[in-house]
């Protein structure tokens, strides 16, 4: 990336710049940009952007967007952690942009604060922090991530005790943003490895006592591709933002696959 263009006035933008908010600093924001229909290839664009330290990342996203650059591309939905779509490479690290407060990046001392922004490493950029989900979905459809159930259905609800119940819960928390999987050196050196998002859903299936489908997503998970590739560095877990125990999992997938579940 060669060239870096500085943003912060409204002629730069969509809309009249508002008041900065009372208490608020402002914040230089690094965002790595790439449209693949304007020929100018990927670049840097540094915005300054006015910051309080109850806003997420993600406010500041929305105000460069709103007023300082109306082209910047991202996704995001619920703003509260929960759907998954603002997973971004921020400071180097995958989080979600929702989640992150700048009460927590604010330098106490009232230093300036640089942030930089980049798309999800390991999956292909679509335009500026947009990536192509589609391979790690492609991984995450492979292990079959249903309830695989044979014989009549039941005339009432499938019981589970409290105890079988338990026994997968933290893999039932993800909710796909694919910080673990693009987060995974192994993932980015070989792109057809299923990675860490597919094994924690496999577990989800393979440990849920209901299920009858855990042989063949076993077999699946034994693959070139599958678990057995993972070096057990733990950034997957490192990244997780619902706190899913992801390299545990993988371990408990790889004793069920040397022994009996
Ligand atoms: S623990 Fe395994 S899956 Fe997780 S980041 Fe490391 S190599 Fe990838
Ligand atoms: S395991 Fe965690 S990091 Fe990976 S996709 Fe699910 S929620 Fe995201
Ligand atoms: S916008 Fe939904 S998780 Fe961040």
């Amino acid at each position: 990336m060669a060239t870096t263009t500085v943003i912060s006035g409204p002629e730069a933008g969509s809309a009249a710049l508002p008041t900065p908010p009372e208490g608020s600093v402002i914040v230089t924001v690094k965002i790595a940009r790439f449209n693949p229909e304007d020929g100018k290839g990927a670049h840097w664009d540094t915005f300054e952007v006015p910051a309080l330290p109850s806003d997420r990342l993600l406010n500041l996203l929305l105000y460069i967007k709103g007023y300082l650059d109306g082209s910047l591309t991202f996704r995001r939905s619920c703003a509260h952690g929960v759907c998954g779509s603002d997973a971004m490479r921020i400071n180097g690290v995958n989080r979600l942009a929702c989640k992150l407060l700048m009460k927590d990046m604010l330098p106490k001392d009232g230093k300036p604060l640089t942030i930089t922004v980049e798309a999800l490493k390991g999956l292909p950029v679509e335009k500026d922090l947009i990536v192509d989900m589609e391979p790690f979905f492609d991984a995450f459809r492979a292990i079959k991530p249903y309830l695989m159930t044979s014989g009549h259905e039941p005339t009432g609800e499938r019981i589970q005790s409290a105890s079988d119940r338990a026994r997968f819960d933290d893999t039932t928390k993800c909710i796909l943003c694919a910080c673990c999987t693009s987060s995974c050196p192994v993932y980015w050196n070989e792109g057809s490895y299923f990675g860490p998002a597919a094994f924690v859903n496999a577990h989800r299936f393979i440990f849920d006592s209901r299920d009858e489908g855990a042989a063949e997503r076993l077999d699946i998970l034994n693959d070139v591709d599958g678990v057995w590739r993972c070096r057990t560095t733990f950034n997957c877990t490192d990244a997780c933002p619902r706190g899913i125990q992801i390299t545990k999992a993988i371990a408990e997938v790889k004793r069920a696959l040397l022994f009996a579940r």
